[in-house]
């Protein structure tokens, strides 16, 4: 009788065991692998440091124009300025003067944010709202390396482009219109 018990009671932790040792293993696959398998990670053509222009203010790069529309990512001529020759040892500076301001080519940038074509964003509409980047943006400003550009291998998209819902959260939050003609057009 007390062995019966033990047999059945020892089915029940190896079966718990096993049970246990299936879900660890889901998780791992959920949180771990499948992330991995679902982004390709791209790097910036040369790195970034925001840290390092810190003596710049934002608006020295990311400029409105003067029709409200907004320029975003800078142009090689906001480098060329200062860039012209190489003023220190940096590897990426190297390249950004011998590759990209020596040949006059742009540099291909990757957006992190960026939005499929049937989805209309203006910042400009923000910014008279005063939303702070960072409501939107990862905080860049003490960030000396560029993060990775992670892609979806299944839709294409930057894992960091905002869906809808969030926009949507935000636009009920401030009391700004939900009307499916706002963000596509
Ligand atoms: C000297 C020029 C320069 C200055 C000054 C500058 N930036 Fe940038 N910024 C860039 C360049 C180049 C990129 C593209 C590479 C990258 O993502 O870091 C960029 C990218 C960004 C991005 C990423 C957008 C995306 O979705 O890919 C954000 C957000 C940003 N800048 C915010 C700021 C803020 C806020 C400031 C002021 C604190 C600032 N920048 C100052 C040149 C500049
Ligand atoms: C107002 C002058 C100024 C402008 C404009 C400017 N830079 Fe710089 N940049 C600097 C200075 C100064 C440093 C060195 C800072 C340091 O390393 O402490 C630097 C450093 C760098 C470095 C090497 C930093 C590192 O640690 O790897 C790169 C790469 C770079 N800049 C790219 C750019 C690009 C791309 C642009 C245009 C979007 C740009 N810079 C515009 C002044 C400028
Ligand atoms: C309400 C959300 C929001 C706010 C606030 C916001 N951005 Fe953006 N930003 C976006 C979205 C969405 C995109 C992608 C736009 C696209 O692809 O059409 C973007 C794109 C960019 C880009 C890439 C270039 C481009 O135009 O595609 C830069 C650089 C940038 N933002 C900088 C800033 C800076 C600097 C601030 C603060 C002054 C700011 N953003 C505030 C949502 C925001
Ligand atoms: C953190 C808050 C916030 C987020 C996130 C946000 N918005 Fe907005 N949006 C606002 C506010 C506030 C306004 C200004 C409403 C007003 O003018 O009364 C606005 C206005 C707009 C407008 C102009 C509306 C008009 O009446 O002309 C568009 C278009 C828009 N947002 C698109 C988007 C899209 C697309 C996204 C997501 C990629 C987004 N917004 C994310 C806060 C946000
Ligand atoms: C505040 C901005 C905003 C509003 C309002 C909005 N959308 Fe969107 N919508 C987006 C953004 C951003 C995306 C792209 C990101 C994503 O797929 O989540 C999108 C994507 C979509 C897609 C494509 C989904 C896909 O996977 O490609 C459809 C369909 C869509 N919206 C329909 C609607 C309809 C219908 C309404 C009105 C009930 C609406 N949207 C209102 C911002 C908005």
């Amino acid at each position: 009788m007390k062995r019966h018990t033990w047999n059945e009671s020892g089915k029940a932790v190896l079966g718990g065991v096993i049970f246990l040792a299936g879900f660890a293993l889901a998780l791992v696959f959920g949180w771990v692998i499948f992330p991995g398998l679902l982004f390709s990670q791209k790097n910036q053509p040369i790195n970034f440091s925001h840290a390092a222009h810190q003596d710049s203010s934002c608006e020295d790069c990311h400029t409105f124009r003067d029709d409200g529309t907004y320029t975003g990512i800078p142009k090689l001529e906001n480098c060329v300025q200062c860039h012209e020759s190489q003023m220190g040892q940096s590897e990426d500076e190297r390249i950004l003067v011998e590759e990209y301001i020596q040949n006059e080519k742009e540099i291909p940038w990757k957006v992190y944010t960026w939005q499929p074509d049937n989805v209309y964003f203006s910042h400009a509409a923000h910014k008279v709202k005063n939303v702070a980047c960072t409501e939107c943006h990862r905080d860049v400003t003490n960030e000396q390396k560029n993060p990775a550009y992670k892609e979806n291998r299944i839709t294409g998209y930057s894992s960091e482009t905002m869906k809808m819902v969030e926009c949507e959260k935000c636009h009920a939050q401030k009391g700004a219109s939900n009307n499916c003609e706002i963000c596509h057009k």
